[in-house]
């Protein structure tokens, strides 16, 4: 019997019916992508997994969940006052940020961003920090505070062992960066090393943090109820305020804390096999094309550093088997990995939202490509069901984080370009959360603007007050 509750889930997420000329066509290319769409029961399936993960994450048994406690116990509560400093390394910019902050909320911010080329970002993880620290001194110096002795934080968006507030144990790189010299090494260890080679600034690093953790601080100056941080962008994960007590990983000394952000690392879900049950060909053949393969798992099914190449990768496999650009030669280059950037996936999905075709044509136009009418709406198609699938894995999770945390409201604060820049992931987030968490539960997404980067001077100033009231 279909309970009411998983029809109207059931109902929720289908996506857009494909209409073709040709049915036999039609009916092909639904059954090849049909591993890519879930029922409301492997939805239901995949949130029993991600629930019973995270449990044996928290308890350190084996799971492919981290859940690592970041030693953060508390937010701001309106006193920090002064100049902190922030480092923001994970996507492809380096930012440095300066925040003045009072009464706990900040008055003034300078920011900038370096490039970082692909030359530092694949190698030896010597070259890489020691620009770091160029980049900090040279930013420092720009603002006349050479002198000064800066409370710096440090975003660090990678998996980390904690050991504490400023031990962070890289565990494996992700996304754009493999420097094999840097696994197992503390970061905030490396970046001390590299500013003591330059010597030439006062700056003191207080705290290692991912960008979910400064999204979550971040987010609760702007709404209070926060208590969960996500990021869409090239990578995704998120953390949430757990309870102290049930949090078995703590290297330091306790003292009497209510709650501490965990920082769940979902990328890696599924990294041991419990997710087997929805990978697809397309995600095997993304992720043998991704930098370090075997790994992330889960990031590869949603982040916006993989969506455009799982839609790649089918488009490429239905155009082999000639169910797509038939009547067209294919130029080479939608066949090269990498070469469909989710960020085009976003603007076609904004032609399917529109009812047009215009996005559609122009991108597949820079592939060479003239596509006929069924082209269109088969591209169309495929950018949906991948995105739609992205949309759905996510609020599983969300939703079974709600769950978790049990609060009468809860604020969800997001950040990352994946979710600014797609039209229609929001819009599906809150649909599916709402269907899949506790009936009745309240929540809100809030877009957390540079959290990675204001959170980490934020976080800065939480670990000086801790510190200060300790001595
Ligand atoms: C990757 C990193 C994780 C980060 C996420 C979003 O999954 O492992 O630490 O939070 O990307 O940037």
């Amino acid at each position: 019997m279909v309970v009411p509750a998983e029809h109207a889930l059931h109902e929720a997420i289908q996506v857009s019916p494909l209409i073709l000329s040709d049915d036999v066509k039609r009916q092909k290319i639904e059954n090849r992508v049909a591993k890519m769409r879930f029922s409301a029961a492997i939805a239901r399936k995949i949130q029993d997994v991600f629930i019973s993960e995270m449990n044996k994450g928290i308890h350190q048994q084996p799971s492919s969940l981290q859940m690592e406690n970041t030693y953060i116990p508390e937010l701001l509560d309106g006193t920090e006052e002064g100049l902190y400093l922030a480092l923001d390394l994970g996507g492809t910019n380096f930012r440095v940020l300066l925040l003045e902050l009072a009464h706990g909320a900040p008055i003034r911010q300078e920011v900038k961003r370096y490039y970082i080329g692909s030359e530092l970002r694949v190698g030896s993880a010597i070259p890489l920090f020691d620009y770091l620290a160029e980049c900090v001194s040279d930013f420092v110096i720009s603002q006349g505070l050479q002198d000064v002795e800066l409370p710096l934080g440090f975003t660090f968006s990678f998996p980390m062992i904690q050991h504490s507030l400023d031990v962070g144990v890289l565990v494996t790189w992700t996304k754009t960066f493999n420097c094999p010299d840097a696994v197992n090494k503390d970061a905030v260890r490396l970046l001390r090393e590299a500013l003591d080679r330059r010597g030439d600034t006062k700056v003191k690093v207080l705290a290692v943090l991912n960008d979910t953790t400064g999204t979550l601080v971040q987010g609760s100056t702007l709404d209070h109820n926060t208590a969960i941080g996500l990021i869409l962008g090239t990578g995704s994960n998120a953390c949430y305020l757990e309870r102290a007590d049930r949090v078995e990983h703590w290297e330091t000394e306790r003292h009497g804390e209510r709650e501490v952000i965990i920082d769940i690392e979902w990328g890696a879900f599924g990294d041991n096999g419990v997710l087997d049950f929805i990978k697809t060909d397309f995600d095997r053949e993304n992720d043998a094309n991704s930098l370090i393969v075997n790994s992330f798992t889960f990031e590869k099914y949603i982040a916006g550093k993989y969506l455009g190449e799982v839609v790649r990768v089918i488009l490429a496999k239905l155009t082999k088997e000639r169910l797509l650009f038939v009547g067209d030669s294919t130029s080479d280059s939608l066949l090269t990995p990498g070469n469909l950037t989710t960020d085009l996936v976003s603007h076609i999905e904004q032609d399917s939202l529109d009812g047009g075709d215009s996005n559609t044509k122009e991108i597949l136009g820079k592939f060479g490509i003239i596509p006929d009418e069924d082209d269109i709406r088969i591209v169309q198609y495929v950018c949906e069901v991948a995105s739609n699938r992205a949309a759905l894995l996510v609020s599983i999770c969300l939703a079974s984080l709600l769950d978790r945390i049990d609060k009468e409201q809860v604020t969800i604060a997001v950040d990352g370009s994946l979710y600014k820049h797609h039209p229609r992931l929001e819009g599906w987030m809150k649909q599916y959360i709402s269907l899949l968490c506790t009936p009745g539960r309240k929540f809100k997404l809030i877009h957390a603007e540079d959290g990675s980067g204001k959170g980490a001077a934020l976080v800065s100033a939480i670990a000086q007050r801790l510190k200060k009231r300790l001595q």
